[in-house]
């Protein structure tokens, strides 16, 4: 097996390797205005009940937007949408509707106010589980209480940030299924 030859790395640029998983799109809704924000720093935390985090900056238009209507919608959008998600992620919802702006469709939630993003192939209804980290670290825990998912593509071009404006499409899939024990994820 090859063996890599590693050398010191900067620690501001880790995130290039470890920030992979798919750039999702956060809808949200408070006092009568909806919003959407970019997001790369998330992580899947429980299976049941269904927990996600994700870092939210104090500076953006949805923190306290999801920190107050204590919901949200996380949807995962594709490559076809890579402009869309990158203009998204460089607006603010203080200054613009960003579903009439970059031209998305609203579509209504079951469990939360928030809107789906109908052109994102999935949608999660999330209400806030636990906001212990929210003031120090930005980290909103929430409870995914619905999923919406399109059946297909089967597999999503999703894209996955690796900082410095650098996107990965998702690629081809690979099997392994035979070699895991049932307890394994
Ligand atoms: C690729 C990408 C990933 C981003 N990831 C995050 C993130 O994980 N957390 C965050 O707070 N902001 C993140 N941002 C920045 C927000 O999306 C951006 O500040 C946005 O304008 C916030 O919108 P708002 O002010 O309407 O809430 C990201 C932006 C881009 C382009």
């Amino acid at each position: 097996m090859k063996r890599h030859a590693k050398r010191d790395y900067p620690l501001m640029d880790i995130r290039r390797h470890l920030e992979t998983g798919p750039i999702v799109l956060v809808s949200s809704a408070w006092r009568g205005k909806t919003n959407i924000m970019t997001m790369g720093w998330h992580m899947m935390l429980q299976f049941t009940p269904a927990l996600f985090g994700g870092y939210i900056w104090t500076g953006n238009h949805s923190y306290e937007m999801i920190r107050q209507s204590r919901q949200c919608v996380i949807n995962v959008p594709t490559v076809d949408l890579i402009d869309t998600i990158v203009a998204i992620g460089n607006s603010s919802g203080s200054e613009i509707d960003k579903f009439k702006e970059f031209d998305l469709s609203a579509g209504q939630a079951e469990r939360v106010k928030a809107p789906l993003i109908d052109e994102c192939y999935a949608s999660f209804e999330c209400e806030l589980a636990d906001d212990t980290l929210v003031p120090d670290k930005g980290l909103f825990i929430w409870q995914v209480v619905k999923a919406h998912v399109a059946p297909s593509p089967k597999n999503p071009k999703t894209v996955h940030y690796r900082g410095d404006g650098e996107f990965m499409v998702a690629g081809p899939s690979l099997s392994r299924r035979g070699s895991f024990k049932p307890e394994m994820l």
